[in-house]
């Protein structure tokens, strides 16, 4: 059986793809294979007499590979057309014949002051036409024509330096896309979104219909009046249709951008593998990156942990979709911290065995790599107070020797072969969409207090709180495989998306529609006869207005629900239903009854074929929907694994079958482990000694324990 990575129709991209074949990183090992453990290294930034040290240190931590470069233009150019590249060959020899890897940058995130001073015209606009000076970083226009030729040719210099080195073993290209220069309102970018217009919609009447430009007099006439969404004044709405046009095409860019860089090390070394780090954390929605994944040789992500209780849940659940945009395939945690981070508001530090506790849980999550930003705490610049492998303290420190035994844990699980082995799929997928993210940003809604990607963040530890980890997949993969599907506030559907709904139900599929998904289609249009029109006859419903709660003087703030549930945003005022179709939820009480709610239906089933439709109509806390889990939708949970205090995942590779449990709990837990010999624990107890065939051996798993077992399969 093909492997879904190298089956084109598996293609996560918006044109439906193809997708580059699966191509990973060997490491300088006899057999090129483990764990891949390092970080981002920048040596340039520090006198060379420390080199030496680091290259010690890096041996003693068990590092294996390390990114250099990233930001180092201005060190490899210095002057236009003048290249320096000596120091950077003498630390990647020094690094290779220490057996640590090199993933090479090619150095094109941040240019130097004298291109900008020549080139002014590189730098983007923000929304309010106002130029982003430089100084910081990725102060450069995607669509830059100027900017292109500086940076391609940076990249092919250093393809053909580096490209037969035996030590430089991966490509870095640029780094985190977007992070800076996500949106640019220049005319360079307005002239490229007009040519992006034309390829999507050929006419200027589709564009002017898929818009809606009627309303407020918005018609264009021809593409070159087309204009990004610039500052129309502080109260202004814009179109949300251009908008989400917009973001489509700031992501069409910037991969535009990535593709041309990889092609032009490609052209010159087609051998080694390609990435560049995506930024998937449920906090943000920089990019299309199912979309993007299909031009990568390999998924790399940059996660950063939220600070919290949901630390850990934030973190795997982040980690489900990267995992799915890997389709299966391992993939590389280019960047986590240490401790604390310093962009944040509030930056807390990683309290003890959360270091390695989150590192793990990556692994156990589908990375066959481990990395931090950075090996070298930095003594000045702008990340001089983020954490680092290597902390300003130096090498007596418990970070380094957290860091130094983690080192010796991953050295373990490769041994064991867990680096391979593919993360087993879950039977509920729950639905994540760059477009529903972002249109719901739109001011133009019922509310401004949509999240998609929060709601599936809370359906998400909600199916952990119950006992069944769900998987995170983008709404164009394959989840036909799946038992249950969720659509968490998908607001966007396209008609083929609701074909593929209606398919699947009617195959056999149970789907799960949460309140605001299906309003829209993927021109941002509302389907008419009914909410949500793009869904109604799947889900047998037909409602006609919503019902919007919050912070009213002298209204209620929730609407409860039949089964003690509440609602505290949205209410969809479901007025009809099919004749297949049945209420299993009302609102109920004094605040229904006030807001004309009380016993129209909340939560609806429908049978379609031989599957089942479920509406949610309306927002619900994560403990309200573990009891509907438990409750009403209990049929669909099979129940029986582990405590749901315990993260259990399942790793299959070759004969192997490698089991990871990690207390999520800041409580002490009980593990019982029937089978499987223990390959790793971190903070664990045996309790008691004897060993019962039917319960298996106890063990208590402390805060931020993590055990992983490894079986053979018969
Ligand atoms: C990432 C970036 C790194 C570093 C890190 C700090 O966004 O790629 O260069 O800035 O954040 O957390």
């Amino acid at each position: 059986m093909t492997h879904p990575y190298n089956n084109p129709v598996h293609s996560l991209g918006r044109d439906g793809g193809p997708r580059r074949p699966f191509r990973w990183p060997a490491l300088l090992t006899a057999d090129g294979r483990g764990m891949t453990y390092g970080g981002d290294y920048n040596p340039d930034q520090w006198p060379e007499s420390v080199w030496d040290e680091d290259v010690r240190l890096m041996t003693e931590a068990g590092v294996n590979t390390v990114s250099v470069g990233i930001f180092s233009w201005a060190k490899l150019e210095i002057r236009e057309g003048e290249f320096d590249f000596a120091w950077l060959d003498r630390i990647i020899d020094k690094l290779g014949r220490a057996g640590i890897a090199v993933d090479l940058a090619t150095a094109t995130a941040s240019a130097p002051m004298w291109l900008y001073e020549k080139h002014p015209e590189v730098l983007p606009k923000d929304i309010d036409g106002v130029v982003i000076n430089p100084g910081s970083r990725q102060s450069w226009r995607a669509t830059s024509p100027i900017f292109r030729d500086y940076a391609l040719s940076l990249c092919r210099r250093l393809a053909q330096r580096y490209g037969d080195n035996p030590y430089v073993t991966a490509w870095h290209v640029n780094n985190e896309y977007g992070w800076n220069n996500r949106f640019d309102y220049s005319d360079d970018a307005m002239r490229a979104f007009q040519r992006w217009c034309e390829r999507r919609y050929g006419t200027i009447d589709a564009v002017n219909d898929a818009w809606g430009t009627a309303f407020w007099s918005q018609q264009v006439r021809a593409f070159e009046e087309i204009r990004p969404p610039r500052h129309m004044g502080d109260d202004a709405m814009v179109n949300p249709a251009q908008q989400l046009d917009f973001e489509r095409f700031s992501s069409d860019a910037l991969k535009d951008f990535f593709t041309a860089e990889r092609d032009a090390v490609e052209a010159i070394c087609p051998d080694k593998p390609c990435t560049t780090n995506f930024m998937i954390s449920t906090d943000q929605c920089a990019m299309d990156y199912a979309d993007w994944s299909d031009e990568v040789d390999f998924v790399s992500n940059d996660h950063y942990f939220t600070p919290g209780e949901s630390h850990l849940d934030e973190l795997l659940c982040s980690d489900s979709l990267v995992d799915a945009l890997s389709l299966r395939k391992p993939w590389y945690l280019m960047e986590h911290s240490t401790s604390a981070v310093q962009w944040k508001p509030v930056n807390t530090r990683k309290r003890s065995g959360e270091l390695v506790r989150d590192a793990l849980a990556h692994v156990a999550m589908g990375a066959d790599a481990v990395n931090f930003f950075q090996w070298r705490q930095s003594r000045s610049g702008a990340e001089t107070f983020h954490s680092a492998m290597l902390p300003h303290a130096g090498e007596d420190t418990q970070v380094f020797r957290d860091v130094c035994e983690l080192g010796k844990l991953l050295r373990k699980l490769g041994d064991a072969k867990v680096s391979g082995s593919e993360l087993q799929e879950s039977r509920v997928a729950i639905v994540f969409d760059a477009d529903s993210e972002w249109a719901c940003e739109s001011r133009t809604l019922p509310t401004t207090k949509l999240s998609h990607w929060h709601d599936v963040r809370t359906w998400y530890r909600a199916f952990l709180d119950s006992g069944t980890p769900a998987d995170v997949v983008p709404l164009r993969a394959d989840w036909s495989g799946y038992a249950v599907v969720v659509l968490p506030s998908v607001l966007v559907c396209s008609p083929a998306d609701s074909k593929r709904l209606e398919r699947f139900v009617a195959d056999g599929g149970t789907v799960i529609v949460g309140f605001a998904s299906g309003v829209v289609d993927e021109r941002y249009q509302v389907g008419l006869g009914g909410y949500p029109a793009q869904l109604s006859d799947l889900l047998g419903i037909r409602a006609e207005e919503f019902n919007i709660v919050g912070t009213v003087p002298g209204e209620p703030e929730t609407v409860r629900l039949s089964n003690g549930a509440s609602s505290r945003l949205w209410q969809t005022v479901v007025r009809s239903l099919s004749a297949s179709a049945k209420t299993l939820v009302t609102y109920e009480g004094a605040e229904a009854a006030e807001w004309e709610l009380d016993g129209m239906a909340a939560i609806t089933s429908n049978r379609v074929g031989k599957g089942r439709a479920y509406y949610i109509g309306c927002d619900m806390d994560r403990p309200d929907i573990v009891r509907l889990l438990r409750g009403e939708l209990s049929p669909l949970l099979p129940g029986g694994g582990v405590d749901s205090r315990i993260m259990h995942t399942t790793r299959i590779g070759g004969d192997a079958r490698f089991d990871f449990y990690i207390n999520r709990s800041r409580d002490a837990v009980d593990l019982r482990l029937a089978r499987g010999e223990i390959l790793l624990d971190y903070r664990v107890e045996p309790v008691g000694t004897e060993e019962s065939a039917d319960s298996g051996r106890r063990y208590s798993l402390l805060r931020n324990g993590v055990v992983v077992t490894r079986c053979v399969i018969e």
